[in-house]
């Protein structure tokens, strides 16, 4: 549909909406023994793409540490004699850089790191700058001086914070120095400098550096490697049911040599070889030269994420087809069918190194990383937007080896890029044929989409494959296409039906889930942050509303003896939480007037009456297109208020739902 439809369509609807005034009486049938809800229904998309790894959740405050970036120098000013050499300590991450003499007593050598968009620090926070480093020159020992500044300062001393470290080693040791801010800098700058006497550098001075780090000590969960704070809880207080890792286009590359390889993302940081991502290119109107994957953040880590906040690890491995929208029609980056061992057995390591035990080849890996225990790995994506016959061939494949080996593993496929048609119609029958657990939808649609599609999931076949609503999010037209209120009211109406659907979508994720400010490429995105801050967007909080206020059933609601998919405006779903003892019922109203509207619960024991104070969560903006920004990051957020006992009247709780309106009512029984 084009743009001038779409706003006609909208219109129409809008001014239908807004013709609703009789009452609205929505039908729970309480009495239902409702639809099973899987703990995995909301969950997240996780991609590192808008620099949500490194410069992102990866908590590393330096950009190319280990100096092997195309350009090795990248992210770094050189003074003085500053050398790249390349037979390091570690045989994946060869380079390193020398720092010698600068050819005077009184010159300076010095090497300084711009960090992500700058590095961000915090007033009283500690920060850890660890290197390794050999003593290359004929001194006992050399001093290295480490300091954090503000170039652009006005003071006398640029430096605010600074430590040293003294190599004494002529053999390559890891050093350490504790750095305690007592500025919050959002652009700070990294230096290291070979420390002199006064004017009195000496030739013969040399010293080697690899694996500059600098990382705050206060991670999540206090993993040395570990994630930045904010984020991380951000992401965590949204109570996922299954974390998907790590993309997205990223698993597919855009030949076979760039995609995700996980076997890369394991082991000691200091030797995990580093990937160029897509992301820096893909879009040449926001081109991100210094956008790299470190590995730094891998996938022990995703593992481990996945356990801390409850969530269902889900990774995807790349089936053998580099991505079709990079490649297709002029080139072609596929693995062969008989090409495609390498690509089948990572999959099976990667269930391994998951689930294995200590003793196994993989299982050992991921146990000396610290975690011995299996990471009761469930299911597996195979390939993220394929399409065409090339990918069920190879899907095949896959499919076999892990029902043999691995039959306990939940496999996942996709339908390809697109919401319908042939393409999507010509993956959904081989998904079918192929047996394979879920299949992976995805969506990125207009508003007329995500107004018309609560009932997406109603008619669909109740048999084979379970539905993974893997990728969607509401792309407004006519330049409208970032987080505002609109978009994410549109987004809670439709998982309406994702909600009353949970028999058969079993996963459903928002995406992308991380987007840096002044890094990203794609938008709209559920969480934005700086060096500093988290802005959570009007999305995320549709999100946790969902997620927080998930039943363990669905259970009827009508109007007018229908599911509610947009009659008057109105769109809603009801759960049974048979762990909390709730009801919670979610209503859109997208109509421009309040609407009055009773929950009329039917089906209740005799015993059972409800008369009890109703928690009442709404999220409203008067402004549609209204956004949270970090500046102000609490423009539109949920309120919460108790309706008193006495507005129910024989288990029916009559009530106004304000205009463009998302509530949630949650009651206990
Ligand atoms: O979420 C951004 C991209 O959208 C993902 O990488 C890809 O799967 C989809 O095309």
């Amino acid at each position: 549909m084009n743009a001038r439809r779409t706003i006609a369509a909208l219109a129409a609807m809008l001014t239908c909406f807004s013709m609703a005034a009789q009452p609205n009486t929505l039908v729970i049938d309480a009495g239902s023994k409702g639809i099973p809800i899987q703990e995995t229904m909301f969950g997240l998309f996780y991609e590192d793409i808008n620099f949500a790894a490194d410069g992102g959740l990866y908590a590393e405050l330096i950009k190319n540490r280990s100096f092997e970036f195309d350009n090795p120098l990248a992210g770094w000013d050189i003074i003085g004699n500053v050398k790249v050499m390349e037979d390091g300590p570690f045989t994946k991450n060869p380079h390193y850089l020398r720092l010698g003499y600068p050819g005077h007593p009184s010159m300076l050598t010095a090497i300084c790191n711009e960090g992500f968009f700058g590095i961000g620090v915090k007033a009283g926070c500690e920060y850890r700058v660890s290197v390794w480093a050999r003593n290359a020159g004929d001194r006992a020992a050399e001093q290295i001086g480490v300091q954090l500044c503000l170039p652009s300062t006005m003071g006398e001393e640029q430096a605010f914070c600074q430590g040293v470290i003294t190599v004494d080693s002529p053999e390559w040791k890891k050093y350490e120095v504790m750095l305690t801010s007592p500025l919050t800098v959002e652009k700070a700058e990294f230096r290291m400098m070979l420390m002199r006497e006064w004017r009195a550098n000496t030739p013969g001075q040399a010293v080697d550096l690899e694996h500059i780090s600098l990382f705050p000590v206060e991670t999540f969960r206090g993993d040395e490697n570990g994630l930045r704070k904010d984020i991380a809880e951000a992401i965590a207080a949204l109570e996922p049911g299954v974390f998907r890792f790590p993309g997205g286009c990223i698993v597919e590359g855009t030949n076979l040599e760039t995609r995700y390889q996980w076997k890369n993302s394991v082991g000691p940081v200091e030797n995990r070889p580093i990937n160029k991502t897509r992301w820096s290119y893909t879009f040449p109107h926001r081109m991100f030269p210094d956008y790299y994957q470190s590995y730094g953040l891998g996938f022990y880590e995703y593992f481990r994420f996945a356990e801390e906040i409850g969530a269902e690890p889900l990774p995807v491995v790349s089936c053998g087809i580099a991505c079709q929208f990079e490649n297709e029609p002029h080139w072609h980056s596929d693995a062969s069918l008989d090409e495609l061992q390498p690509f089948v057995d990572d999959a099976l390591d990667l269930i391994e190194f998951a689930n294995g035990p200590a003793d196994s080849e993989w299982g050992r890996v991921r146990a000396e990383m610290g975690h011995p225990e299996p990471f009761n790995l469930k299911y597996i994506g195979i390939g993220n937007e394929q399409w065409g016959e090339g990918y069920p061939q190879r899907l095949e494949v896959f499919v076999k080896a892990i029902r043999e080996k691995y039959p306990e593993i939940g496999i996942i496929g996709s339908s390809g890029p697109y919401k319908d048609g042939e393409d999507f119609e010509y993956l959904w029958k081989e998904m079918r044929r192929l047996g394979v657990d879920l299949v992976d939808e995805h969506y990125y649609a207009n508003e007329d989409f995500f107004i018309n599609n609560a009932d997406r999931y109603d008619d669909y076949p109740r048999t084979g494959p379970k539905v993974f609503a893997g990728e969607y999010a509401c792309h407004g037209v006519d330049g409208h296409k970032w987080n505002h209120f609109n978009a994410s009211l549109l987004e809670a109406a439709f998982m309406t039906g994702l909600e009353r659907n949970a028999d058969i979508v079993h996963m459903a994720s928002y995406a992308p889930l991380l987007a840096h400010v002044e890094g990203w490429q794609w938008r709209p995105d559920m969480i934005w942050f700086d060096n500093l801050d988290v802005m959570l967007s009007c999305s995320y909080h549709v999100q946790k509303m969902y997620s927080t206020n998930c039943g363990t059933h669905s259970i009827p609601i009508t109007l007018d003896g229908a599911n509610v998919t947009g009659q008057r405006g109105l769109y809603a779903s009801a759960v049974r939480n048979e762990v909390k003892k709730q009801y919670i019922i979610k209503v859109a109203n997208l109509a421009y007037e309040a609407q009055e509207i009773s929950l009329q619960f039917k089906g209740l024991s005799r015993k059972e009456t409800l008369d009890c104070p109703v928690t009442f969560t709404v999220l409203h903006s008067d402004d549609p297109y209204a956004e949270n920004t970090l500046e102000n990051p609490n423009a539109i957020v949920p309120v919460a208020s108790v309706i008193e006992p006495s507005s129910w009247h024989k288990n029916t709780l009559t009530t106004s739902i304000g205009p463009r309106t998302f509530v949630v009512f949650t009651m206990e029984y």
